[in-house]
C-alpha cells in the first residue's frame, strides 16, 4: 500500500530516525521517496549520508508533493512549525503525529484544514521491531489513511487503534514511558544477582531474558497474569519468599502510582 507513496519525516531525531530506518529496512518504502529534515544543517547531512535519502532543513520545501507527513520534532516546536507549513499543506496529504501530549484536533487547528491527522504514541524498542504504538485517527481521517499509519508503525513492531483520544495519555505513560521503568526493573533484579555473587554480565542477561520470556507468555498465550505466576510459585518454594519482599517493598503499588502520575503529567501538558 505504500510502495509508492512519498514520505516526509519532519525531525529526524531519535524516534524518527528509528520508523525512517524501519521503512527502509522493511522495504515500505523506497528510499527516493523519504525524506527527512532536522533542526541543523550538520544533522541533515549526516542522515543524508546514513541512509541516502533527501534531507532538509526547510520543512516547507521538503513536504511540497509528499502523501504522507511525519511530525517527529518535540510537542513545544509543533506550533512553530505547523504555522510554518500551513500555507502550502493540503488536504490530500497525511499528517502522523508522534508527538506526546498533542492532540490531533491541536493539530487541525494550527494548520486551519480539514487535514486528515493520525496520532501516534510508539515508543523506543522500535529501534529493533520490538516497539508497541498505539494510534488514534482525528476528524478528517478514512480507514485507508488509517491503513497507511497501521503498515508504518507495524514494521517496527505491534500496534493497536484506539478512538478515544483521552486515553492517549494514559498510552503515552503506560507503553511510552513504559520503557524507562522496564529498565529500572531490569537494573535492579541485575543489582540483586550481583549482589549474591552473579557477573554482572550473566545477571543481567538472566534477567533480561527473563523478563522477555515472562512477557512473551503473556502476550502469546493471552492468560492473566497471576495465574503464570502461580506455575511459577511452589508450595513452600523460593519463589514465595521473592514475592513476599516484593509486596514488602510495595512493588505494585509503585507500579500503578507511576502510570497514574505520568499520565497526569501527559494530561497537564496537553492543555
Ligand atoms: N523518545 C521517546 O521515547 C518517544 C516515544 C514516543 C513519542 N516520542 C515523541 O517523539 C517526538 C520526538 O522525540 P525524540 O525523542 O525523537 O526527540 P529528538 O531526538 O530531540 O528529535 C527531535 C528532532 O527534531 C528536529 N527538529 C527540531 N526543530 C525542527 C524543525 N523546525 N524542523 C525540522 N526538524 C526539527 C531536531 O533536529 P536537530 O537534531 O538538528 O536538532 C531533532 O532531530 C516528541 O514529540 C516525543 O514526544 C518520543
Amino acid at each position: 500500500m505504500l510502495t509508492n507513496k512519498k514520505v516526509a519525516i519532519i525531525g529526524v531525531g531519535k524516534m524518527g530516525e528509528t520508523l525512517l530506518n524501519g521503512m527502509i529496512k522493511n522495504n515500505l518504502v523506497k528510499k527516493e521517496n523519504i525524506a527527512g529534515s532536522t533542526a541543523q544543517e550538520e544533522h541533515a547531512k549526516e542522515i543524508n549520508k546514513k541512509y541516502g535519502i533527501q534531507t532538509y532543513i526547510n520543512n516547507k520545501e521538503m513536504i511540497s508533493g509528499k502523501d504522507i507527513i511525519i511530525l517527529a520534532i518535540k510537542p513545544q516546536m509543533m506550533k512553530k512549525v505547523l504555522s510554518s507549513i500551513k500555507d502550502i499543506i493540503s488536504e490530500k496529504q497525511l499528517i502522523i503525529s508522534i508527538a506526546a501530549a498533542t492532540s490531533t484536533q491541536f493539530i487541525e487547528e494550527c494548520l486551519e484544514k480539514n487535514i486528515p491527522v493520525v496520532r501516534a504514541m510508539p515508543n523506543t524498542p522500535a529501534l529493533i521491531n520490538e516497539g508497541m504504538t498505539v494510534l488514534c485517527p482525528g476528524k478528517y481521517i478514512d480507514e485507508n489513511h488509517i491503513q497507511m499509519a497501521i503498515d508504518i508503525f507495524g514494521a517496527v513492531g505491534l500496534v493497536e487503534v484506539i478512538h478515544r483520544e483521552e486515553l492517549m495519555d494514559v498510552v503515552t505513560a503506560l507503553s511510552g514511558s513504559g520503557p524507562a521503568y522496564t529498565y529500572i526493573i531490569i537494573e535492579s533484579l541485575t543489582e540483586g544477582g550481583l549482589r549474591m555473587g552473579l557477573p554482572r554480565e550473566l545477571a543481567q542477561k538472566l534477567t533480561a531474558q527473563t523478563l522477555l520470556g515472562a512477557a512473551k507468555m503473556v502476550l502469546k498465550t493471552g492468560m492473566h497474569p497471576a495465574l503464570l505466576k502461580g506455575d511459577v510459585t511452589t508450595p513452600a518454594g523460593v519463589t514465595v519468599d521473592g514475592l513476599m519482599e516484593l509486596e514488602d517493598g510495595g512493588i505494585r503499588v509503585a507500579l500503578i502510582k507511576a502510570v497514574s502520575r505520568a499520565t497526569e503529567k501527559s494530561r497537564e501538558i496537553s492543555r
